[in-house]
């Protein structure tokens, strides 16, 4: 579901023409729309309302402080990888008391910062990590709510870069192993532990990897509570699809009733960190064809936005809809839709059946509000675009395109390259 529609031939974002936005801040652009966002945060949200939850946002998905504001207001709390996500967090509004900090490799300058944001918990994935956070905290006087991070070994059924919950995965502490580490735990005087984790993958369109993950983890706890140990949160992580192409994941009321059946009567609140669910199909990146080409094989579009504006076709060979902003009728033909950076994985769909498009002509990338911006870089010195909000019919600029002076600020020429004969 999302406010993307056609009126009279012309792509539509809520209330107001995507041509007339891109006229006004130029191509390329994200952009997103608010009543979207809304209406899938409150979705999902109201799909726990039966028991003690959490929703907290996984801010890697989009990181945007004022997306961060926005879902703050409707009671989001917030998952977080990195000081940096942290620091967007907090700046865009979030009660350090709904922060969950998740991650392999915490460094200890952002352990201090979140220990002394006073955040919900840390989701530990190493016993070695375990004993870092208890050396910071026991530094500067604090005590630190941790959960483990459980790796359940479960197939997610998802593209390989994005399954985490499998042994062969970085991710977590071995289910296994995990009593051994709740005990270490319980032995190191500044840690206090509070909860339990796990996130299996990400863009899952089947229900049953999660409701298998959520036994064994069921289990666990009921062993852990038995040994005394406190376990007032369990965290499942995010994951849940969308449909980019025919993929039919489970909507969010099911994906909730399944884990609402194995849960109800466990007495714990439910931390949930949905990311894609909730901003993926309310964003876009509007381009603009550039040139187009062909030779005997191929035919080729070239639009203004490539690989570091969206990633996600040339890194996980991943299916974004592209849509004319303005419905004419066009010749329909087969063409790669690329980008001007020079790789040649530099491309936004490839042999794709598409209208034949003419330079100047816009178009959406559809889906690319999760994971589009947020993994977007400066490759071949190309400025990061502008992110655009649209509320009924008004649009609010969230994100300046980046300048040229944004390319090199930080970056010193030393003295003795300035100056050789010194
Ligand atoms: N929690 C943890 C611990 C995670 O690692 C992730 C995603 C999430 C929550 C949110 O998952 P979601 O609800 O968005 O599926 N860049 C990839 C996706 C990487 C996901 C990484 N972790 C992509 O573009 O498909």
């Amino acid at each position: 579901m999302h406010f993307f529609d056609y009126k009279n031939r012309k792509l539509y974002c809520e209330g107001l023409p995507i041509e007339e936005i891109a006229q006004r801040v130029g191509t390329p652009f994200y952009l997103y729309s608010y009543h979207t966002l809304v209406r899938h945060f409150t979705v999902f949200n109201q799909a726990f309302d039966r028991i003690p939850h959490l929703v907290c946002y996984s801010v890697k998905a989009n990181s945007n402080i004022a997306l961060i504001r926005l879902f703050v207001g409707l009671g989001a709390g917030m998952d977080v990888v990195s000081g940096g996500e942290l620091y967007r967090a907090i700046n865009g509004g979030a009660d350090p008391k709904k922060i969950v900090f998740s991650g392999v490799g915490k460094g200890n300058d952002e352990i201090e910062y979140a220990l002394k944001s006073g955040i919900l918990m840390f989701n530990v994935e190493s016993s070695q990590e375990l004993q870092a956070i208890n050396d910071v905290a026991g530094r500067i006087g604090e005590k630190a709510p941790i959960g483990i991070r459980v790796n359940p070994d479960i197939d997610p059924k998802t593209h390989p870069y994005i399954s985490t919950g499998l042994k062969k995965n970085k991710f977590g502490i071995d289910i296994r192993m995990a009593p051994k580490a709740y005990q270490l735990a319980s032995e190191l005087p500044n840690l206090q532990i509070i909860g339990i984790d796990c996130h299996i993958g990400s863009q899952l369109v089947e229900v049953e990897p999660i409701v298998e993950a959520l036994r064994k983890l069921k289990r666990l706890v009921e062993e852990l509570r038995k040994e005394g140990k406190e376990i007032l949160y369990l965290d499942l992580g995010g994951g849940l699809g969308i449909t980019y192409e025919d993929e039919e994941p489970p909507q969010p009321v099911e994906y909730a009733s399944n884990i609402l059946e194995e849960i109800k009567e466990f007495d714990c609140t439910l931390i949930l960190e949905p990311g894609r669910v909730i901003v993926g199909n309310a964003g876009v990146l509007v381009t603009r064809v550039l040139y187009t080409k062909e030779n005997e094989v191929k035919k080729f579009i070239i639009v203004d936005a490539g690989m570091n504006d969206l990633v996600r076709p040339s890194y996980y060979g991943s299916f974004h809809q592209i849509l004319p902003v303005t419905q004419e009728t066009r010749e329909e033909i087969v063409a790669d839709v690329v980008g001007p950076v020079c790789e040649s994985s530099d491309f936004l769909a490839r042999d794709r059946k598409i209208e034949r498009l003419r330079p100047g002509d816009l178009v959406a990338v559809m889906s690319a509000g999760a994971y589009g911006f947020s993994m977007s870089t400066n490759y071949n010195s190309r400025r990061r675009v502008a992110e655009v909000l649209v509320r009924d019919d008004r649009m609010y600029v969230i994100r300046h395109r980046e300048s040229y002076e944004d390319l090199i600020r930080g970056e010193e020429i030393p003295d003795f390259l300035v100056n050789p004969q010194e």
